[in-house]
């Protein structure tokens, strides 16, 4: 018989809250072994009460209006399963916070835009605002930053984020096709949702680097200033090139301290070496580096979503909350975390450019029009994919910003004439 007892109110019961349901039943006894306390589903919620699901509901009390369970006196930890930056979400979350109750969610969005206000409730309160499967799904990666890292002050963080941005890389990089095919794929195999527009433009990775920057940087988790692009205008043509110089495209999120302390944040297409770990991730994993001062590099590596693999992570954060186990949501007091803004001295990066010339344009032209905008190449190779000539070109290292603008000048003219484009930046 254990002493304390904890009761869970889930809202929200598509593929996260299912898991998280199906988890907490299965697993009460070897939970409450864990932590001392016996974890219990009180109530649960969502749109559609007669609904099938994946789980069984039925022993559980049913919330008609999920909000309701922030003022539930029976309730003492809601987990936020229904996703949305504002809205049900929000409400819930805020309420819940400022009526006494523990709040655990894996919704991105939300804490990517009102993080820092909830963990300032979370914090008066003296309550866990906890959010593990945000970034990464089933990696354990903030609690590693947060705690496994805690020595380190962080000087880089590198990942692939997005989960249906990989699947359609690896697809298109394996001959699965352009990308309209790949997405399709992914969103057959239930990688993509049906409206892909926030996976595949790179907003959703750019939420999860808004709040794994905030950790491992002290910044308040913002969205503010972080460049994010996505992966539609890439080809299969460009994998092609990418392969004669050894590499491969990833999307990648990063975050990095400049010289003068301040922290560049963007999300871009990356060219990246086949020996490199991010290159062996496929399909929707999804992999983070992480550099720190005294522990050097660490690669983590597992699944970025799923149901009993987000399921994991927003568990194992319940059981936190059960055992007492409590730690700031931002490393830090979010009191005391600063605004993040961008490096006074732009980074320098080398640059990969894809280019499909249009009829008549050659190559040499087109190289010498960037030299003359100051852009050195390291390397040039030409290949031909259908009868349309191609140009791939690696540049010594310039100016963030410098070659996509070069690019711009020197192609962004022959659109109409049939030239297309991509600039990826070198990891
Ligand atoms: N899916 C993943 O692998 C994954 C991974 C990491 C993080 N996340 C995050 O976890 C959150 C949930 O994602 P999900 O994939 O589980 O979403 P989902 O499958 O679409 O489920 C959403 C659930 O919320 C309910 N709901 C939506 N609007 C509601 C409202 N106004 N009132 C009451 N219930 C409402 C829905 O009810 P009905 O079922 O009745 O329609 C459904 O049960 C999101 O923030 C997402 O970003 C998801």
């Amino acid at each position: 018989m254990h002493k304390k007892a904890l009761a869970v109110g889930i809202a929200g019961l598509g593929t996260v809250g299912s898991g998280v349901v199906s988890l907490l039943q299965r697993r009460r006894a070897l939970y409450a072994e864990r932590t001392g306390t016996d974890v219990f589903i009180e109530t649960v919620s969502a749109r559609d009460r007669d609904r099938d699901r994946p789980c069984d509901v039925s022993s559980y009390r049913w919330t008609d209006d999920p909000v309701a369970m922030a003022s539930d006196g029976a309730v003492d930890v809601v987990v936020e399963a229904v996703g949305g930056e504002d809205g049900t979400a929000y409400a819930l979350c805020r309420a819940a916070l400022e009526n006494g109750k523990h709040v655990v969610t894996a919704n991105k969005a939300l804490i990517a835009a009102r993080g820092a206000e909830l963990a300032r409730i979370a914090e008066d309160n003296g309550l866990a605002l906890a959010f593990e499967g945000a970034v990464g799904g089933g990696i354990p990666l903030l609690k590693t930053v947060r705690e496994g890292l805690a020595a380190n002050e962080m000087t880089r963080v590198a990942g692939i984020l997005n989960g249906t941005c990989n699947y359609i890389l690896s697809a298109m990089e394996n001959g699965g096709g352009n990308f309209d095919a790949a997405l399709r794929a992914a969103q057959e195999k239930g990688y993509a949702e049906a409206d892909p527009h926030t996976d595949v433009e790179g907003i959703d990775a750019a939420h999860k680097l808004a709040v794994l920057s905030a950790l491992c940087f002290g910044l308040l988790p913002s969205m503010e200033g972080i460049r994010y692009e996505g992966v539609r205008r890439l080809k299969p043509v460009d994998f092609a090139a990418a392969r004669l110089f050894g590499c491969t495209i990833r999307l990648l999120a990063v975050a990095e301290r400049g010289a003068d302390g301040a922290v560049f944040r963007a999300v871009y297409p990356a060219l990246v070496n086949l020996s490199h770990g991010f290159a062996c991730v496929t399909e929707a994993g999804n992999a983070v580096r992480i550099e720190g001062d005294a522990v050097g590099s660490l690669f983590l590596q597992g699944p970025g979503a799923g149901m009993f693999e987000t399921a994991s992570a927003v568990v194992a954060d319940i059981l936190d909350v059960a055992a007492g186990r409590r730690s700031y949501p931002f490393s830090v007091p979010v009191r005391r975390c600063i605004a993040p803004s961008p490096p006074a001295s732009p980074r320098e990066t080398a640059y990969f450019l894809c280019i499909s010339l249009a009829a008549g344009h050659q190559a040499e032209d087109v190289v010498a029009a960037f030299a003359g905008l100051g852009v050195q190449m390291g390397a040039v190779k030409t290949l031909s994919r259908e009868g349309v000539p191609y140009v791939a070109c690696l540049t010594e290292r310039a100016e963030e910003g410098k070659v996509p603008a070069a690019a711009e000048s020197v192609l962004g003219e022959d659109a109409e004439s049939g030239t297309e484009y991509a600039v990826l930046r070198a990891e």
